[in-house]
């Protein structure tokens, strides 16, 4: 069987997530879904970056005294919230679990003993924003321009990695392996970091309480990059991953620092980084100092977590910056979700169980139109390939417009008293069309293809179900109820924490 590793970043747990985590997390979701659909053995891989200043910061400002239970405190709450988006991750890794520290050890060891770990001072910026050293000519009006904070002047013996006698080997392998970083924009951008020199990399801190203790020297406290980087090996046997999904603002460690590590190490890379961009609200950096940081779980109680999928992935242009509002969530959700999909499957459903009696009637299978949504379908596959998300959901959207398109030009309704076989047909189509939308929102949106599965009176079991007009005359349905309820304007509220 085919495995398929994926993973999405380890999160900061200085706070609860925001849909910007969340939209990482779901997108990774939709592709293990695809994957599970289609019969691979599939491991998703998410979890909480533990061991950063960061955590004691916020554990020491919510008065906590024992940070370890601050952190427990928050993956509970990391924990409910993917559950309430509906993420079937496989694993939930946590750095300052045992297994992960075994782990971090293990690679340790590994590139100490290639000889590339050394004793050295390191004497400059420090962003604990990025948990990362930062150059001058990186500062804009002397802070760090993604956290807008002023970086710490540090100077620190600490041990180094050698990354710039993998500078080639990484080079080489992005420019002969052109899948390996996307989108192209975020290759190109790291290509000439990479020309632009590369340095060996401090993996370890001194004077840090809390965090993984370097082996052999408990003064120094392992970076906590390095640290987290570590996580995707967990799960060994499935590794190289099949795709790490992060965004544009951990490019580097992802790219660059970390293969070098792998290469040290003797681990194979992984074979697909992808970068997407980054979410604003209202057109703001979500920050906390702005009051913007929506709480997915306002959004998932108000409008429902498939809701908050679709918007997220149907609005954002996979690997562009993109922006939130509640405004345009309610458009999609009006025009596009209850409108067209919801619209389309209702009046089939309530169609077949008023005139038909909740059978599939006996009818004549359109081949052009099975055969047109067969190549949509083919389609959505392509584009789900390549990663083309967003794209994939506006595929699929246009297979129920067009449901409605032939459910208008048929006019069953009134095809029923002169023409009854045609209404019988032109249903018959119809019904199969619904299935394969309740197949093909399957990875997409789970819970509203599992409400249609119970309404059609069909089990999703693979995703070869989305390409056949295969229910047949005589079929029970089940009792149909309205998909998607719109919310109009004047309930638009905004509650941010
Ligand atoms: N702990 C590190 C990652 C270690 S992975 C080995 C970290 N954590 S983070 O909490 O800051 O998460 C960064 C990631 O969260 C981004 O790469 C992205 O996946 C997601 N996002 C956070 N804010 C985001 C937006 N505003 N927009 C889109 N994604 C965002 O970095």
């Amino acid at each position: 069987m085919a495995k398929f590793y994926i993973t999405t970043p380890i999160y900061y747990i200085n706070a609860v997530p925001h849909i910007g985590h969340a939209y990482t997390t779901i997108v990774a979701d939709v592709f293990a879904r695809w994957h599970r659909l289609r019969g691979e053995d599939v491991f998703f891989l998410t979890g909480l970056d533990e061991n950063s200043v960061k955590t004691v910061q916020a554990a020491k400002e919510q008065g906590f005294t024992d940070i370890q239970a601050y952190a427990d405190s928050l993956a509970k709450l990391w924990i409910e919230a993917w559950k309430l988006l509906g993420i079937s991750y496989d694993d939930f890794v946590r750095t300052t679990q045992e297994r992960h520290r075994r782990n971090v050890y293990e690679l340790f060891k590994r590139i100490k003993e290639r000889g590339d770990i050394y004793k050295g001072v390191y004497e400059g910026l420090y962003c604990e924003g990025c948990e990362a050293y930062i150059t001058e000519d990186e500062l804009v009006d002397g802070k760090c321009p993604l956290h807008q904070k002023k970086p710490k002047r540090v100077r620190e013996e600490n041990y180094f990695f050698k990354l710039s006698k993998y500078r080639d080997k990484i080079l080489g392998h992005i420019e002969s392996n052109p899948g390996f970083i996307q989108p192209e924009a975020r290759r190109n951008e790291v290509v000439s970091f990479i020309k632009g020199g590369l340095k060996d990399v401090s993996i370890t801190r001194p004077k840090i309480e809390w965090g993984i203790k370097t082996p052999d020297d408990p003064t120094q406290t392992i970076w906590v990059w390095f640290d987290a980087l570590c996580n995707y090996l967990l799960p060994q046997d499935y590794w190289p991953a099949d795709i790490h999904f992060i965004a544009k603002d951990i490019l580097r460690f992802h790219c660059i620092v970390w293969p070098g590590m792998l290469l040290s190490a003797g681990y194979e890379l992984p074979k697909r980084i992808f970068a997407h961009g980054f979410l604003t609200v209202e057109r703001k950096k979500i920050s906390k100092s702005l009051g913007n940081v929506i709480d997915p779980a306002y959004l998932v109680e108000k409008y429902s977590a498939d809701v908050l999928r679709y918007f997220l992935i149907r609005e954002v242009s996979f690997g562009q910056d993109g922006d939130f509002s509640e405004r345009s969530l309610r458009t999609r959700l009006n025009d596009e979700l209850a409108d067209v999909l919801g619209n389309f499957v209702h009046r089939v459903l309530t169609f077949t169980r008023d005139r038909f009696g909740g059978e599939v009637p006996e009818g004549k299978l359109d081949k052009k139109f099975e055969a047109e949504t067969h190549e949509r379908v083919q389609k959505i596959e392509q584009l789900l390939e390549k990663l083309k998300v967003s794209q994939a959901l506006e595929e699929l959207m246009t297979i129920a417009k067009r449901g409605n398109e032939y459910f208008q030009s048929c006019k069953p309704w009134e095809a029923i008293k002169s023409e009854p076989e045609k209404a019988a047909s032109c249903l018959l189509n119809c019904a199969n069309l619904v299935k394969v939308l309740c197949v093909a929102l399957a990875p997409f949106m789970p819970s509203t293809s599992a409400n249609l599965a119970k309404q059609l009176g069909v089990k999703v079991t693979s995703w070869e179900q989305a390409r056949q007009f295969d229910l047949k005359p005589g079929h029970q349905i089940g009792k149909p109820s309205v998909i998607f309820t719109k919310v109009e304007a004047n309930n638009l509220g905004s509650k941010v924490r």
